[in-house]
């Protein structure tokens, strides 16, 4: 048997397509903010987690030609050496000030941040708590600690379920250095995380509190400050976020005390060993930030959007889980059920993302909808009578 024997027996793939069930890596051919066109066809895009509609904001896409005409199209270089332009740190300055912070880092992805910020942190016998659901980047961050330094101590608690978290934690030795990890939304399911009953844990028990925004800011919070600004300022001792997603950009960064910061800048392998986010990238987050801090409608909206289809898809009779932001699983638990849907959405008008195991546990697979603040009226309309019609005659609701 050679290395290559698996790639020839992984037919999955294959035998989806053959049978026109296959949803993954559909190219796009035209972008038109809410809308898209994918196999020659218009859909309303409700896959994307472009939740504020910046990446088509005029504003947000001048600013990245100009920095392209300034500064060219690639850093060409780590944060570390050659990679850091005037444009990264002015950036980290007003993230910094953002989340109430006294520094941030930006990295070139939002899983970059994730990986380096963990595996800079987290050392040998050290322990990290970390949700079931949380994002993969955290896991695979702690996978690179432990590869790295060997033993860490790795414990995972149930979905967003303080108690056991309690129960694990308060099993521990009190002394020894522990880190409570967790996505502040959910990127699945769309809930919120408990921060006010995690940060009495953290204190109870001597640990400190990671919490990643990827889908909160922008998104939860009056004006979109995430997690911390939605329970009224609770705080985490470190804020993670990509700009993949409310600053519809690439990129990531993180935010907490000085020394954590320079801690972090000085032994994460992601930010020294790969090239800094683009002059582009940068000028385009850094008028996105300016935008959600001075626009506050886009955010309402946004909020307005999920409550509006929370309530539609809820009296339609899908099953919403916990949903209370602009993510909403149709929970379907059964994966062909969940394809066949996918597809007659897709044949319909609308584009929405299957996720299925390993992604969520085999009994939850789903059709994850997100919406963002630049869908109209009319297409969320429209989204929930097509959903509708097609789960009925499924079988779904
Ligand atoms: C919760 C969470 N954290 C981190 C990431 C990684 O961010 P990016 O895709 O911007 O690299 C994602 C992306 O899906 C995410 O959902």
């Amino acid at each position: 048997m050679d290395i290559f024997q698996k790639c020839r027996d992984f037919t999955e793939a294959r035998d989806a397509q053959r049978r026109g069930l296959y949803p993954f890596f559909i190219p796009i051919e035209e972008s038109r903010g809410g809308r898209v066109v994918m196999k020659g066809k218009e859909l309303i895009m409700i896959g994307s987690n472009n939740y504020l509609g910046l990446s088509w904001d005029r504003r947000v896409m001048e600013a990245s030609i100009n920095a392209i005409k300034k500064f060219g199209t690639s850093c060409s270089g780590s944060r570390f050496a050659n990679g850091t332009l005037a444009l990264h740190e002015d950036l980290e300055v007003k993230l910094a000030r953002f989340t109430g912070k006294k520094s941030a880092l930006c990295f070139t992805t939002g899983y970059q941040t994730n990986l380096g910020a963990i595996s800079a942190l987290v050392g040998r016998n050290e322990h990290i708590l970390t949700d079931r659901y949380n994002h993969a980047s955290i896991m695979d961050g702690i996978f690179l600690a432990s590869g790295m330094k060997g033993s860490v101590k790795i414990h995972r608690y149930f979905h967003n379920d303080p108690e056991n978290l309690e129960s694990v934690i308060s099993r521990l030795p009190i002394d020894e250095p522990k880190i409570i990890v967790t996505d502040g939304v959910f990127s699945m399911e769309g809930d919120i995380v408990k921060l006010p009953e995690l940060r009495k844990i953290a204190d109870r028990y001597n640990a400190a509190l990671y919490i990643d925004e990827a889908h909160a800011i922008g998104v939860i919070g009056d004006t979109g400050r995430g997690c911390e600004e939605y329970y009224n300022n609770i705080c985490s001792d470190l804020v993670m976020c990509t700009f993949s997603k409310s600053f519809g950009s690439l990129g990531g960064f993180i935010a907490g005390d000085e020394e954590i910061i320079d801690y972090i800048k000085h032994f994460a392998r992601p930010l020294i060993f790969s090239a800094s986010m683009p002059p582009a990238t940068i000028a385009s987050v850094t008028k996105a930030l300016e935008i959600i801090e001075t626009e506050p409608e886009h955010v309402k909206r946004l909020q307005q959007i999920a409550g509006k289809m929370i309530n539609g898809f809820k009296s339609l009779g899908f099953n919403i889980g916990v949903a209370e932001t602009p993510i909403i699983p149709l929970i379907i638990g059964h994966n062909e059920k969940t394809f066949l849907f996918w597809k007659a959405l897709f044949e319909n008008g609308v584009y929405a993302n299957p996720v299925i195991s390993p992604a969520v546990p085999p009994d939850r697979s789903l059709i994850r909808t997100s919406f963002m603040a630049i869908h109209t009226d009319e297409e969320l309309d429209k989204v929930l009578e097509i959903s509708g019609r097609e789960a009925r005659k499924l079988g779904i609701i």
